[in-house]
């Protein structure tokens, strides 16, 4: 009686194999085979996208480009999945996992789509000029041009840079976690400062300063690393250079009185808790106030509300106090009336719109608005302003249809013609209504998720519009925190490549070597 139930049910499931095996080969073969992009068409309107970041990777992958000539310009030539940046510290995940090329996602766009690696360094909002910095090694020499774009739109998705706040030192000898070199830099100096710490002819002090690795700024950055560097220690560092335990250490400063200030009160002190266990020492109501090569000097706040100077000597310094405006965006902003009580980034009305211009939209953290600077604001950012565009390119065609139509109207013989064409203007003009009528961007959270070490995960997460707590960890977390992260990885090819150095290190553990 059963037997055709599952006859059904193995048919069903062999068919749906076959099918999904033949749509992914067909689109790894597509994206393999990129058809010929047709040259700018100068009836079309410019679009200039800055930046290849979230906010404008997700526009670009959403715009129906054949609707514009679009120029992209950006100094990095490919998008980063910033999430899994800190596991790059460590090797947990080699950088170019996380690295999509910009020219896979724009040469697969059946449209004009221009690419320039370049630095936007000054950006003519009245005018509608754009000049670039274009800079790159020729046989050892660093070759640098600039050059001047026209454009009819704008969507700024420059992103931001680190803040130090002008504290002294900071600058020149902290390292930063923001971009891959970034993450390389750590990881090769973690192994500098462990291998140096071997030295035979060190004394305490010394030996105890190298391992001394300080994490300024107790926001998810600063977590999340201080937790892949103690996990590395725990399960390979420990095992492979044992001389080195007893000295190792973490700490975290964090001015405020406890770390993860975004985050529900719950899951910071389940934070807490576990960073307790996993031996990373946390300093909060701490404030950095100076750095040497060698040693962090901070202002701590006791129980009592006294003062004192503490002195952290260092080998390694993770400086992640958050962002500030980049160069060009303060230039910016101090050209716009309008921008002038903006101190953070670029102020925008609920459209997107650069505050003080016209065709000018920005998104992402170099902007200045109610939510906090993350990827997922960026990318809704993105997406909305690719339908936005969609829409604007639609009414074009509609106003262009109608303008036809009422020709025909006009020079109609007879009057059945004469009523067709009509009735055609009038469908075609409630459309055209439609796509003016824009609707305002909104932010949807979907929930924070930040990584805290020894495979356990906090989580602010949303359901149905309610936000529910889920602090946990062990193997549920440790599932949810990589599935969650690799479903969001950009392509087949990123995903695939995140799970094979995650498996990777499951195996083999991570590589101690230093390059
Ligand atoms: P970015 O992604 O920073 O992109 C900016 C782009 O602009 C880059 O391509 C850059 O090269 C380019 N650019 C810079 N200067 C110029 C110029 N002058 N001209 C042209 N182009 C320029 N958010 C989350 O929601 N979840 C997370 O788990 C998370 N983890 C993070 C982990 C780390 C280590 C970091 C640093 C950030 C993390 N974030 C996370 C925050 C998130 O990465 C940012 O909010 C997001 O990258 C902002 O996107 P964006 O498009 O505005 O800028
Ligand atoms: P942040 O702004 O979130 O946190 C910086 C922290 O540094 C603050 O808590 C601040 O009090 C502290 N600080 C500032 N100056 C200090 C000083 N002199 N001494 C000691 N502490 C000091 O910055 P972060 O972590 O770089 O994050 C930037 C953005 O990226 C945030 O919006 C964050 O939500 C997002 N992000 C999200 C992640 C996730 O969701 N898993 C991971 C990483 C970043």
């Amino acid at each position: 009686k059963w037997f055709p139930f599952w006859k059904t049910l193995w048919r069903l499931t062999y068919g749906s194999l076959i099918v999904g095996t033949a749509i992914t080969s067909y689109s790894i073969y597509a994206t393999r085979h990129p058809v010929d992009q047709p040259n700018p068409d100068p009836s079309k309107k410019t679009l200039v996208i800055l930046g290849s970041g979230w906010g404008s990777a997700s526009l670009l992958k959403k715009i129906d480009a054949s609707q514009y000539n679009i120029i992209v310009v950006s100094p990095r030539n490919f998008f980063l999945f910033t999430p899994l940046l800190p596991s790059c510290t460590t090797g947990t995940i080699e950088h170019r996992s996380i690295m999509e090329p910009i020219r896979a996602i724009i040469r697969n766009k059946e449209a004009s789509v221009t690419y320039y690696e370049a630095e936007a360094t000054n950006i003519d909002y009245e005018n509608k000029k754009l000049v670039i910095k274009e800079s790159a090694n020729h046989d050892r020499e660093q070759i640098s041009s600039t050059r001047t774009i026209d454009f009819d739109y704008m969507v700024i998705g420059v992103g931001a840079q680190n803040s130090t706040f002008g504290i002294p030192g900071v600058q020149d000898n902290a390292c930063f976690l923001k971009e891959i070199p970034d993450a390389q830099k750590i990881r090769q100096k973690i192994m500098d400062r462990i291998e140096a710490a071997s030295f035979k002819n060190l004394d305490d002090e010394d030996r105890k300063r190298l391992l001394h690795t300080v994490v300024v700024g107790g926001g998810p950055t600063g977590v999340e690393f201080a937790a892949e560097l103690q996990d590395f220690f725990e399960e390979d560092l420990k095992k492979w250079i044992p001389e080195i335990a007893k000295d190792f250490k973490v700490t975290l400063v964090e001015a405020l009185p406890n770390v993860l200030p975004s985050f529900s009160k719950q899951l910071i002190e389940y934070t807490e808790k576990t960073f307790q266990a996993e031996k990373i020492t946390v300093l909060t109501k701490t404030m950095v106030k100076k750095v040497t090569s060698d040693v962090v000097t901070a202002e701590a706040t006791n129980a009592d509300g006294t003062k004192e100077i503490i002195e952290l000597p260092y080998g390694l310094l993770v400086w992640a106090t958050g962002n500030s405006a980049r160069p060009v965006i303060r230039d910016l902003m101090s050209r716009i009336p309008a921008q002038k009580n903006s101190r953070r980034g670029l102020l925008v009305n609920e459209y997107l719109v650069v505050e003080g211009t016209e065709g000018i939209w920005a998104v992402g953290d170099c902007t200045a608005t109610k939510y906090a600077p993350t990827a997922q604001v960026a990318t809704q950012q993105g997406i909305y302003l690719a339908g936005l565009f969609n829409q604007l390119a639609h009414a074009v065609t509609l106003e262009e249809e109608i303008t036809q139509l009422e020709q025909i109207v006009k020079s109609a013989t007879n009057e059945q013609d004469r009523k067709a064409a009509l009735s055609e203007v009038d469908s075609r003009t409630r459309r055209l209504r439609r796509s003016r009528s824009l609707l305002p961007f909104e932010y949807s959270h979907q929930g924070s998720l930040a990584y805290i070490g020894s495979d356990r995960a906090v989580a602010d997460l949303s359901f149905w519009g309610n936000s529910s707590n889920f602090a946990t960890g062990g193997s549920l977390t440790y599932l949810f925190w990589r599935s969650a992260y690799v479903s969001m990885c950009f392509s087949t090819r990123n995903k695939l490549l995140v799970i094979m150095d995650w498996l990777k290190v499951k195996i083999f553990g991570r590589d101690v070597s230093r390059e």
